[in-house]
């Protein structure tokens, strides 16, 4: 079998066309959703993040409010950022790239964040919240992998999913949103991690394969069974002397080999990484709304 491209990309052009229309409609109320993204320091691959995410709100028509500190900057100068962008009526969603740099403490930063304005939720309340199934913002990587499997029509209820990598921002929400008991949930959670015993005998039992552990061929073709549905959130810098930056990004999975079992598979780049965006955009605007006491849900 080979697998059918899941194209990330597709899929987050779907929704940002159905976000801009709605972003359109606020605009005409006099509301204009404002996203704060603050980086500390100069990690690359955070500052093309950050600087894509910023880049999607001006073309939704989302203000964006840029912040960049130094990599020596204080943990009370970023808690009082924090404080000041809480304050702030023209912000609906900060959202602070992680990982921070050394000698700050991003559980304190977290917690500082006013939960209402937590876009990525990652706050311990809106991590509860949907821990218990009550209404959250929910983090966007793992958002947006439940929107591609519904939208490319993947059964999740009773599915055994397993999942490789058990961070706070990809698999142990991933996990958790999976077997809640709602239509993008009911399925078998497995997860895996750097102390699995036999890492090959889950991922084989898999019919979603979610690859989060941030190394290059995690997931082989001899580890997965035919038919499966791949979703590779990786994204690892691997140096390549043809291209012009010195290197390309490849995912945690061996692509080439293991679209010939799978049934369906996310490319990287081009797969998971739009969709993160998308449902940042998704969590500002619904932050708006909510903020104007538009709340349709
Ligand atoms: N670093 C890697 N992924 C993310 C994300 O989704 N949000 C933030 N704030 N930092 C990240």
């Amino acid at each position: 079998m080979t697998a059918q491209i899941i194209d990330g990309k597709q899929v987050a052009a779907d929704m940002r066309a159905e976000l801009k229309a709605e972003v359109a409609e606020l605009a005409k109320k006099g509301i204009v959703p404002g996203l704060a993204v603050v980086l500390v320091g100069e990690d690359p691959a955070s500052k093309s993040y950050v600087t894509a995410k910023e880049r999607a709100c001006e073309d939704m028509g989302i203000y964006s409010d840029d912040n960049r500190l130094a990599a020596d900057t204080s943990q009370e100068e970023l808690m009082a950022l924090i404080e000041k962008l809480n304050k702030d009526p023209k912000i609906n969603g900060i959202l602070v790239q992680l990982p921070l740099p050394d000698g700050l403490n991003e559980a304190e930063v977290l917690l500082a964040i006013d939960p209402v304005k937590d876009v990525d939720g990652f706050h311990p309340v809106n991590v509860g919240k949907m821990v218990v199934g009550e209404k959250a913002f929910l983090p966007c990587t793992p958002h947006g992998i439940l929107q591609l499997l519904m939208r490319s029509n993947v059964t999740i209820k009773g599915a055994e999913v397993v999942i490789v990598g058990r961070s706070n921002i990809v698999g142990k929400p991933l996990a958790n949103m999976l077997i809640q008991k709602n239509p993008t949930g009911n399925a078998t959670v497995t997860v895996c991690h750097t102390r699995t015993k036999d890492l090959s005998y889950h991922t084989k039992r898999a019919d979603i394969l979610i690859a989060a552990a941030g190394r290059p061929k995690t997931v082989t073709a001899d580890m997965v069974k035919e038919g499966v549905v791949v979703i590779d959130v990786g994204v690892n810098r691997v140096e390549d002397a043809t291209k012009k930056k010195g290197y390309r990004l490849v995912g945690d999975v061996d692509f080439e080999a293991v679209k010939e079992k799978a049934s369906l598979i996310t490319p990287v780049p081009g797969g998971v990484g739009p969709m993160t965006i998308t449902m940042l955009l998704y969590n500002t605007v619904e932050s708006a709304k909510r903020a104007a006491g538009i709340d349709e849900h």
